[in-house]
């Protein structure tokens, strides 16, 4: 099959994205597919990646470290529709340089993974890995993601939320957030990677952490902090998704930041997790619940918080495109659960297709 991989993009996850492409492009070429490396620049644009470029993944390990990733370079081209019905034709000059019978948008944040790049490729008719329209907005919008789990019965954190009209207008802005036990978290509502959020233990710091979250979106979400366990879950697949083997995140500092995540020295997950079964059992279940109640498709990893003390599991977050290096938790999951990594971006394609 001919695919075609978007990455990069212009969100602040940008060489999160070149770093699971670089993993995805291996795993694809490995399986047998042609593929063809689009990436999306800082400013929206599309080049393909020469193909001496993507030779390099051939003798080359993907290293855990953010900073070996693909790079955005070559040419500007333009994606339409290809002349086969539901192709895409990647275009130069007004050549065809590829035609791909499938997209795989390994984009991370807005643009790539709240529905806009979903929608561009709804609008060219092609099929596509991963989340539609709807299920992407909602999974990037921390607002709309509780809401859709609190309807569906899924157990959240206690929070408020509010936009940057109503924080600067407000008489006692602070008082938004009075009803919450200390510490807290507060998020930009559409962000990934743990940019902008902020964990606020002092009350005189939490002006400062709003401002933080406000500038990367105008919806800010205020979450009460429980001391607990940081758990993941993968789920795969459409109409009826499995849920994998479930994974923790050992976490200093109160909690998992970017710089953890990408550049920590100590690889901190831990798979399977060590828990009870009766915890693993209802991680599994809230996992897939989360996965239903945003009407996702495809693939999405599970956020979890395991109270020990209280005993309580809830759900912090499901993220639609998550992270997808060789290292990441969700390729680590699966292949726990006895999907290797190439089978699983081979099983995401044919997904596509269903
Ligand atoms: N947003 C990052 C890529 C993740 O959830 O893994
Ligand atoms: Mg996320």
């Amino acid at each position: 099959m001919n695919i075609a991989v978007l990455f990069g993009g212009p969100s602040a996850e940008h060489d999160v994205s070149c770093a699971s492409a670089l993993g995805v492009l291996r795993a694809l070429t490995e399986g047998g597919h042609q593929v063809s490396a689009v990436g999306v620049t800082r400013d929206g644009g599309y080049r393909l990646v020469p193909d001496e470029v993507l030779e390099k993944l051939r003798d080359r390990r993907v290293a855990r470290a953010i900073d070996d990733a693909l790079e955005v370079t070559g040419p500007e081209v333009e994606l339409r529709r290809g002349a086969a019905p539901r192709t895409l034709a990647i275009h130069a000059d007004g050549a065809v340089l590829a035609t791909c019978d499938v997209v795989f948008p390994v984009l991370h944040g807005p643009f790539g993974e709240d529905g806009v790049v979903q929608g561009v490729l709804e609008a060219l008719g092609v099929p596509y890995v991963g989340c539609d329209i709807a299920a992407s907005a909602v999974g990037m919008n921390k607002v709309a993601m509780k809401r859709a789990f609190v309807a569906e019965g899924v157990p959240v954190t206690p929070y408020v939320w509010f936009d940057r009209h109503t924080w600067r207008t407000a008489a006692d802005p602070e008082a938004l957030a009075a009803g919450l036990r200390r510490p807290l978290f507060v998020k930009p509502a559409r962000m990934g990677s743990s940019i902008g959020i902020t964990r606020v233990t002092d009350d005189d710091d939490l002006a400062a952490a709003v401002e933080t979250a406000l500038e990367h979106d105008r919806l800010v979400l205020i979450e009460q902090g429980v001391t607990a366990r940081e758990i993941e879950c993968g789920v795969l697949g459409g109409w009826e998704p499995a849920a994998s083997v479930v994974g923790e995140v050992a976490v200093s500092g109160g909690w998992f930041d970017y710089q953890q995540k990408y550049f920590g020295d100590a690889d901190p997950m831990t798979v399977p997790a060590d828990l009870p079964e009766a915890v693993t059992d209802r991680v599994r279940e809230l996992a897939l619940a989360a996965f239903t109640a945003v009407g996702g498709w495809g693939l999405s990893r599970v956020d979890l918080l395991w109270d020990e003390t209280a005993g309580e599991l809830y759900v912090n977050e499901l993220n639609t495109m998550p992270g997808f290096t060789a290292h990441s938790m969700y390729p680590k999951v699966w292949a726990a659960s006895g999907i290797d990594y190439v089978s699983l971006v081979g099983r995401l394609v044919e997904l596509a297709f269903e």
